[in-house]
Order: structure tokens, then C-alpha cells, then sequence
């Protein structure tokens, strides 16, 4: 008895094993009651109460990943050629500000479920010494919401198709067509569910990513690529997905998921879905610091922006102007104002000089500020401002002074002048088209030459 129960566990076995390893399909509507068996969760991944993965919150520089715990056969072992799939998949980002997200997340192929990657730019894909590199073995789909220069991304709302690299191969903002030639834009960082599909059809070699946010496909994709995945895979690969936070966060949000080899994944129902939390509304419009936002959250947050759009120095000086601008309540150059305090720059060194620093602090807060904070952004607008561009940092080294990273010096070079308005309002001006400012209020923000009354307001318009 002893030896034929032995004997049937082991059949059992034997039997088991293949019926795993021939997996090749799976659905997830919500993912309530899912376990280590099915899910490999690591970072800041967590399966909330109401069965939604939450691969981030909104902390900054963080990273999460939920794999399938178990590799697929993606390719033909004996010839070698990828096998088709496709997979869906519904997603939701809740940005920490409506106007701007906190990097991104992505879909993913790799051969191993704990990727040790970086958050910010890379997305907890890849580090710094991975990137590029062909042993990678990486396929990922990625839904970005900011704009890094490094990569090459187009904009701070793209879906891109990567290999191997966060540069992508191909990208497109992200949306979805209503007909062959309309194309209609979504806003990945709105909070609503988006849902996804990637597919690849091996006979054609072709990986294409449609975007819906109903339950219903679009005919056209929105993005393909014709590449031979063959070479990328290995033979098993695990499936999952990757998100990270960076200065400023998202939470990054999955729903539902559904993946299968050699055939259509089975359809996901929006609405029998989980939903995730309403973003926060946001007051449209936030006057500095009297409605509590701290001053270094604002001057972040706009870095970050300017992260993305000052390449050259004379960015930088217009950057800086602007942090002036900011923690003074006044243009660089003010018609009405005192003689000493026209150009804006120059009184507040001369008072930087004298060590009455605070005396350029827009009145209109009536003293209610943080000094440290206000001290350490008007010295940042000193520097920016300094007239030789090769002195003026770059804002990579500005974001590490506002992360505490790198001290600003002690003692500052006098800064340079504003004798043109150019490069100033061109840069506020790239704040309008990239969307990233409400149109409406950067463009009355420029406008207005005159002595602008409120200019310590700015706006972050209400989430759609
Ligand atoms: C989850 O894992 C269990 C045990 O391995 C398996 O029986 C089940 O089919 C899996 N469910 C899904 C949806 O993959
Ligand atoms: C976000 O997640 C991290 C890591 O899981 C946790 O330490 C932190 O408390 C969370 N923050 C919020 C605001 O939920
Ligand atoms: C792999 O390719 C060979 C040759 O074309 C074919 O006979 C075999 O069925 C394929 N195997 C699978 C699992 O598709
Ligand atoms: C970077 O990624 C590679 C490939 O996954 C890994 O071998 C290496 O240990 C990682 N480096 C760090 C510092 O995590
Ligand atoms: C790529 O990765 C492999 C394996 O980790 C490593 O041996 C090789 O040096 C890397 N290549 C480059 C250019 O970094
Ligand atoms: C596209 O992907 C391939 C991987 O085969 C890579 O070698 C190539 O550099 C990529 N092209 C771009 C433009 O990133
Ligand atoms: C696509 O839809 C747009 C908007 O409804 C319409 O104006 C256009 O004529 C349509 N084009 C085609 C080719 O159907």
C-alpha cells in the first residue's frame, strides 16, 4: 500500500510538472485573494483590501513589481522563433499634483521576476550599469508621465516601446484612435482606468499597444513596432509589471490583467474591475504658502518642470529669475518701483550684501514663511542669475541642492543682469506649450509686463 501510494504521488508528479510548465495562460479580474503562488510582489508592491495592485504610493523615489510567479515558454526551443502573445491589462495613475507626474510605470517581459533596478528615470526596470546593455533580455511597454531628457522622451504623457534601454524605440502620446485618422489624447496621469492591450504577432513580427478607456478595443493601435522579438528572449521569461516615483510621485495603480501565448488574452470588463481611489482635488488655484503649500514643494515642482526643458544656461538664468520672481512677488524689472529696486537681481543681492535678505520677501505673505526655505531659493535664484553661463550650475546640480544632496555654497558671486526679456519669457513660454502650467494662467502670467498684484500665485488647474 505504502509503495503503491509511493508510487501514484510520484505518477502525480511526473504528471504535474508538464501540466506547469505548458502554462500558457492566465486571467486576472482584480486580484482579491491572490496569492505568492500566482504573484510575485516586491518594492512597494501590495494587493489592497479591494484587489487592486498598488505598485507605488506617492513617496518619493520609490519602485515596485508584480510579476507572474511563474516563467512562460516564449519561445520554440527548437527553432528558436518568439511565440506570439498578448496580454490586457488595466491601469490607473493618481499623481500627488494633477499637472504633474511622478515617472511612470510599464509593463514587462525579463528574465527574472526581482529586477534590480532604479526608480526615478529607470523606472525600477534598469540601473545605470544595465541600461543598453543586449543582456538585458528586456521587453517593456512604458506608460511615462514625465519628461527625461537622457532617454529622449517626447513629452510628460507617452507610451513607448523599450528594449533593453529606457530609451524607447518607438513612442507616441498616449491616446487612442476613434477611426483610421482621429486621434483622440489620454491623460495617463488622470486617475481614470486606462486599459490596455500588447500584442505580438510573430508571423509578422509585429508588437503593437492599444490604449481604451472603455471596455471596448480600438481597431487601430497607437503605437507598433515591427521588430522580431526572437533574439530578445530567452526561452522563459517572467511577465509583470515595474513602476517607479521620483522627486515628485504617482500612485501607480493595476486593476485587472489578462496574458496568454499563441491567442488573444482573455477580455477584461472595466467595469467589473476594482477602481482606484479618486485623485485629490486640488484648489485651482494655490496662492503660495497662505493656503499652506510649502515653499520648497512649489520650487520643486517647478524644477521639475524646468528639469525637462532647461538644456542650455540661459534656461538656467531664466530659471532663476523666476525663483526670484517667485519669493519676491515682483518682476525682474519693475517699472514703478524705487530706483534701487528696479531690476529685481541686483536689490536682491544688494540686500543679500547688507545681510537683510529677508526684506525682498513678497510682502503679500505677511511674514508667514519658512526662512530657511525662502533664504535657500533666493540664493538659488542668485546663483542661476549669475551673468557667466559657465558659473551658473546645471539643473541637475540644482535638483541635488533642493534634495538636500549638495549645500549651496556659503558665500555667493554677484550675480548677473537682466538686460533682456528674451530668453525669460521663452522659457515661461515652454511652460505654456508642454502643458505642463495651465495654459490660461502661465500665458496671463507673461502677459502681464505690468505690476503684477498676485504674481506669488501659481496655478495648478483642477485634474479633469
Ligand atoms: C494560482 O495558483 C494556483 C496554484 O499554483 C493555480 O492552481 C491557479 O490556477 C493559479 N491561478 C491563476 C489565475 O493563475
Ligand atoms: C508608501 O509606501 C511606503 C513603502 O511601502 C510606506 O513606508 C509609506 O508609509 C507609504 N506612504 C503612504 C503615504 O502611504
Ligand atoms: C517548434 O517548431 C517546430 C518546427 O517548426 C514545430 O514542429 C513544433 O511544433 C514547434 N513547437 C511548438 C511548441 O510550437
Ligand atoms: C544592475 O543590473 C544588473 C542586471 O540586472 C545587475 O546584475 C546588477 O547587480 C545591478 N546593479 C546594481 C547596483 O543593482
Ligand atoms: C553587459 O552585461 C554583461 C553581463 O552582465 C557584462 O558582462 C558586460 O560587461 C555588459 N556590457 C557593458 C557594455 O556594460
Ligand atoms: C531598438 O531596439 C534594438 C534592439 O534590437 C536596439 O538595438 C536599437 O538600438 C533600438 N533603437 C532605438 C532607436 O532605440
Ligand atoms: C473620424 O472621426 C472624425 C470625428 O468624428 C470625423 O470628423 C472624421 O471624418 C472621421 N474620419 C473617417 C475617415 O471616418
Amino acid at each position: 500500500m505504502q509503495t503503491y501510494l509511493q508510487f501514484l504521488a510520484s505518477v502525480l508528479v511526473f504528471l504535474f510538472v508538464p501540466v506547469l510548465s505548458q502554462l500558457d495562460q492566465f486571467m486576472y479580474a482584480g486580484f482579491k485573494d491572490v496569492g505568492h503562488n500566482n504573484l510575485t510582489l516586491d518594492g512597494t508592491a501590495v494587493i489592497e483590501k479591494n484587489g487592486i495592485i498598488r505598485l507605488t504610493n506617492d513617496t518619493n523615489r520609490i519602485m515596485g513589481h508584480a510579476f507572474y510567479s511563474l516563467p512562460f515558454q516564449l519561445k520554440n526551443s527548437t527553432t528558436g522563433k518568439a511565440f506570439s502573445f498578448s496580454s490586457s491589462f488595466a491601469l490607473a495613475v493618481v499623481s500627488e499634483f494633477p499637472k504633474f507626474g511622478g515617472h511612470g510605470m510599464a509593463f514587462t517581459i525579463a528574465p527574472s521576476k526581482h529586477l534590480k533596478g532604479l526608480p526615478i528615470q529607470y523606472l525600477g526596470l534598469l540601473n545605470s550599469s544595465s541600461v543598453g546593455n543586449f543582456s538585458n533580455h528586456l521587453f517593456a511597454v512604458e506608460f511615462d508621465t514625465a519628461k527625461d531628457i537622457d532617454f529622449g522622451d517626447i513629452n510628460d504623457n507617452h507610451v513607448g516601446i523599450d528594449i533593453n534601454t529606457l530609451k524607447s524605440n518607438v513612442s507616441v502620446t498616449a491616446g487612442y484612435y476613434i477611426n483610421d485618422s482621429t486621434k483622440q489624447d489620454i491623460n495617463i496621469k488622470s486617475g481614470k482606468p486606462i486599459l490596455v492591450w500588447v500584442d505580438y504577432d510573430s508571423s509578422v513580427n509585429l508588437v503593437s499597444v492599444t490604449l481604451s478607456l472603455t471596455s471596448i478595443k480600438p481597431k487601430k493601435p497607437i503605437l507598433s513596432l515591427n521588430m522580431d522579438l526572437s533574439p530578445i528572449f530567452l526561452d522563459t521569461m517572467y511577465v509583470g509589471f515595474s513602476a517607479s516615483t521620483g522627486m515628485l510621485a504617482s500612485s501607480h495603480y493595476l486593476l485587472g490583467w489578462s496574458f496568454k501565448i499563441n491567442g488573444p488574452a482573455s477580455r477584461l470588463d472595466l467595469s467589473s474591475l476594482p477602481q482606484p481611489p479618486q485623485p485629490k482635488k486640488k484648489h485651482s488655484s494655490l496662492i503660495l504658502l497662505i493656503t499652506g503649500i510649502s515653499l520648497t514643494a512649489l520650487v520643486i515642482a517647478l524644477c521639475f518642470v524646468a528639469f525637462g526643458k532647461a538644456s542650455t544656461s540661459s534656461d538656467v538664468f531664466a530659471f532663476g529669475a523666476l525663483l526670484l520672481e517667485v519669493a519676491c512677488g515682483r518682476r525682474p524689472i519693475e517699472p514703478n518701483a524705487l530706483q534701487e529696486e528696479l531690476v529685481l537681481v541686483e536689490w536682491v543681492w544688494e540686500k543679500y550684501k547688507q545681510g537683510r535678505l529677508l526684506e525682498v520677501v513678497d510682502p503679500k505673505l505677511n511674514g508667514c514663511f519658512d526662512e530657511c526655505e525662502v533664504i535657500m531659493v533666493l540664493k538659488l535664484g542668485m546663483i542661476c542669475s549669475n551673468d557667466v553661463p559657465t558659473i551658473r550650475p546645471c539643473m541637475r546640480q540644482v535638483v541635488r541642492i533642493l534634495d538636500g544632496e549638495v549645500e549651496l555654497p556659503n558665500e555667493l558671486r554677484k550675480p548677473g543682469i537682466i538686460d533682456s526679456q528674451e530668453g525669460f519669457d521663452e522659457f515661461l513660454h515652454s511652460f505654456g506649450t508642454s502643458n505642463s502650467f495651465d495654459k490660461t494662467s502661465s500665458s496671463s502670467y507673461l502677459a502681464n509686463k505690468d505690476v503684477n498684484t498676485n504674481t506669488s500665485s501659481i496655478s495648478f488647474a483642477n485634474s479633469p
